[in-house]
């Protein structure tokens, strides 16, 4: 079992106290001459004790069609908003097989691969996609390891940093889909595994079968159900990866929180966007906590990572609750 605990002083500064130790010394000290990139600014977290990326991370679902289906209108900005996502410091990649399906895979691969080193590349398995905006479980362990090991080829990778299950299939019991996983993981397929759509006695039951190092759940000011997952996540030690954490790009749910006003007056105060003080606010509100924002634009990308640098004061964090 997963025992390792985060404290907010940890995951600030871990990673870098981690990796001083293994740097020579005129690298130690050209790479603190060098500007760190935006995305550094949330700090870092330790996936599984050994995977340290910044907390502010980037989803891969909207570089494909519309319903998630196909390839996307313009591939060529799909490329660059991975590059570009890269340059900012991003080195936390999430996607999934069942994405356009297999479309962000692909141009993940098109786009970075040889990947430069510490680049994390979480994918997911799970769902299967009988056409637009249509997603439907698949747990069997069959279906799984044909996914895993199709992913792998996709992503052109040996192992997997990051496997998530990405949803429960209510006709397979959740402990032969996650056995299943752990048996691709001693294979040496996948380095760590991390679950989606969980509830607490979900992933309860998940960690009895073998360790879990994250839990993907919809979670964003205006939507806090998994709260709860939340909560065990900071408390055992388990990365949170908020999707959907601007509330799929709607300023109107957004605003219709309960802590709107205050939402507003963060935006105003520190002269951002209401997306960017979402991701402020998320960042802000646990240290668990890895936002993945998903686009499709350049444009957007940057304004989405440059919230890695909002500082919000005790007082705003409380008005947020
Ligand atoms: N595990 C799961 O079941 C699950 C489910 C859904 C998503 N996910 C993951 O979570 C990631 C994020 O979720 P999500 O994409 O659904 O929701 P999201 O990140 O809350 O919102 C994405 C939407 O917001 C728009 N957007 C992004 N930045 C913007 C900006 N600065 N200004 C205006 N609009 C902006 C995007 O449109 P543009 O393309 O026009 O920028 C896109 O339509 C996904 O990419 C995927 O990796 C996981």
């Amino acid at each position: 079992m997963d025992t390792q605990r985060w404290t907010r002083r940890q995951v600030l500064v871990g990673g870098v106290i981690g990796m001083a130790g293994l740097v020579a010394p005129r690298e130690a000290a050209r790479a603190q001459s060098r500007p760190a990139p935006p995305a550094a600014a949330a700090g870092t977290l330790k996936i599984g004790g050994d995977l340290t990326v910044n907390r502010m991370g980037f989803g891969a679902m909207r570089i494909t069609g519309s319903g998630i289906w196909g390839e996307p209108k313009d591939a060529a900005e799909a490329r660059r908003v991975l590059r570009r996502a890269v340059e900012l410091g991003v080195d936390f990649v999430d996607t999934a097989d069942a994405y356009g399906p297999q479309v962000s895979e692909r141009l993940i691969a098109e786009a970075l691969h040889p990947y430069p080193q510490g680049l994390v590349i979480a994918t997911k398995g799970g769902l299967v996609r009988p056409g637009p905006s249509s997603w439907v479980p698949d747990g069997r362990p069959q279906h799984l390891r044909e996914a895993c090991e199709a992913s792998l080829k996709r992503l052109q990778l040996a192992r997997i940093d990051l496997y998530q299950f990405h949803h429960i299939d209510p006709k397979v019991p959740l402990e032969d889909s996650i056995g299943e996983l752990a048996r691709l993981q001693k294979e040496g397929k996948i380095r760590h595994l991390g679950v989606s759509n969980f509830t607490v006695e979900e992933l309860a039951r998940a960690r009895r079968v073998t360790p879990i190092v994250s839990v993907q759940n919809r979670y964003n000011i205006a939507d806090r159900t998994s709260a709860d997952v939340l909560a065990v996540c900071e408390r055992e030690g388990l990365a949170f990866i908020p999707w959907a954490p601007i509330a799929r790009g709607s300023p109107d749910i957004l605003e219709s929180s309960a802590a709107s006003k205050a939402l507003e007056a963060l935006a105003k105060a520190h002269g951002v966007s209401v997306f960017q003080a979402a991701i402020a606010w998320l960042l802000a509100k646990s240290p668990a906590m890895l936002p993945i924002p998903g686009t499709s634009s350049v444009a957007h990308l940057e304004e989405d990572v440059a919230a890695a640098r909002i500082r919000l004061s005790a007082s705003e964090l409380a008005a947020l609750g």
